[in-house]
């Protein structure tokens, strides 16, 4: 892909070295397209060593070929990281009184933009209404994140991580097979109160469900993540709502199942809950050789939402089994399968060591009836792309 990396003139300008250097590890034709101001923070020899291209500024470079329109024209993807206050108001004006600016303006390809300035500069009323602006048209917003600003504040402002704006970015290049569909998925493990200060849980990391979600978003699809608790962020241009407990998670699920295409439950949640939840701290002194705690059965989401799926919702679950055969593995998965009455169940091997937190998944796909329709292995991202596959 012929990508054109604009760079603004921000402090966070170094950070638009990494944009370019993963781009171009990643095999991409980088031409970076930087600011007057934009070379103060940062120097020419270091963006065209890195992009493999020379850097262009100056409108009246290359004249005669035209140099002003012919980058934007022949791009695939534009990126603008750093994105300044004073950026996205021209690109929202459609001011063109630089070289990035008649780029943008004579290109039809994705632009994506990573915004980098004060809290004060993101909260003002030009800029939400800039952005505002620029989201109308289709341009792409990533970020800002919330943490330390370059001077003694902090808040949000800060440029989005080069990993995740190249993400981004090359997400708007993905195939969009899931526009105008809904999809719900759960994430995370839920947790049980036993008391005020403490919970049952599990150790899913929210990893895979927050890989679905984010492949859904890129695929086009209207994305409502419901998280138990995760150990990663949820992901922007999602719809995010928090959870704690399974009967929670059940709530959440009939609201937003009732108008969706498809539901994919990677939450792990608890089977069961105590029976009764202390209103202050469990004192070890009241229950001095041991404690013995009440579990009751919390309803199965999976199986009940399939149960009452309409004609056309597909609901995909998630079996995460500590058994070591992977013969016996396959039987576990296809009886539960059939229990569950999902449309496709996706098996995986957990242990102790094996499945949660890890980046990377194995996973086997059986269909309702039983049958292996899919494996897939890889990155959990990889791997939710398969899972996707299937849904459309
Ligand atoms: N699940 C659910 N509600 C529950 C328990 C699990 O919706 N109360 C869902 C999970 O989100 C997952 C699937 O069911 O998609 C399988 O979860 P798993 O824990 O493997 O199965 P269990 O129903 O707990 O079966 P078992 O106890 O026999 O392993």
């Amino acid at each position: 892909m012929r990508i054109v990396v604009g760079v603004a003139g921000g402090i966070a300008a170094y950070k638009a070295v990494g944009v370019a250097r993963e781009l171009v590890l990643l095999g991409h034709d980088v031409h970076v397209v930087a600011t007057e101001a934009a070379l103060r923070f940062v120097g020419r020899p270091t963006l065209e060593a890195i992009s493999r291209n020379p850097v262009e500024t100056d409108l009246f470079d290359g004249v005669a070929e035209v140099r002003h329109v012919a980058l934007g024209q022949s791009a695939d993807l534009i990126v603008v990281a750093p994105a300044t206050a004073n950026t996205l108001a021209k690109l929202a004006a459609g001011i063109a009184d630089d070289l990035l600016g008649t780029t943008i303006l004579a290109s039809t390809a994705p632009l994506v933009v990573a915004p980098a300035m004060h809290t004060e500069m993101w909260q003002n009323a030009a800029t939400v209404a800039n952005v505002a602006t620029l989201r109308d048209r289709g341009v792409h917003v990533v970020g800002p994140a919330s943490g330390q600003l370059t001077g003694s504040d902090s808040g949000p402002g800060r440029m989005a991580e080069p990993s995740e704006i190249v993400d981004a970015a090359l997400a708007t290049l993905r195939v969009q097979d899931l526009v105008g569909r809904r999809v719900v998925v759960t994430a995370g493990g839920t947790r049980e109160p036993l008391d005020p200060v403490r919970f049952l849980g599990n150790r899913s990391s929210g990893r895979q469900g927050v890989a679905l979600a984010e492949a859904a978003r890129d695929r086009g699809a209207e994305v409502v993540l419901l998280a138990a608790h995760l150990e990663v962020p949820a992901p922007s241009g999602v719809r995010t709502r928090t959870v704690e407990t399974a009967l929670e998670l059940r709530e959440a699920v009939q609201e937003e199942f009732a108008s969706a295409d498809a539901l994919v439950m990677a939450a792990a949640v608890a089977d069961f809950r105590p029976e009764q939840v202390q209103d202050s701290k469990i004192k070890k002194d009241a229950h001095p050789e041991k404690l013995q705690l009440e579990l009751v059965r919390n309803p199965d989401i999976l199986a009940e939402t399939a149960a009452s799926a309409r004609e056309g919702q597909r609901v995909i679950g998630f079996a995460a089994e500590t058994e070591p055969d992977a013969d016996a593995l396959l039987e576990i998965g296809r009886a539960k399968a059939a229990r569950k009455g999902a449309d496709h169940l996706v098996l995986n091997k957990v242990g102790w060591r094996e499945g949660f937190a890890q980046e990377h998944n194995a996973v086997v796909i059986v269909s309702r009836a039983g049958d292996i329709v899919t494996e897939a292995s890889g990155s959990k991202r990889e791997v939710a792309d398969a899972i996707l596959d299937l849904l459309v």
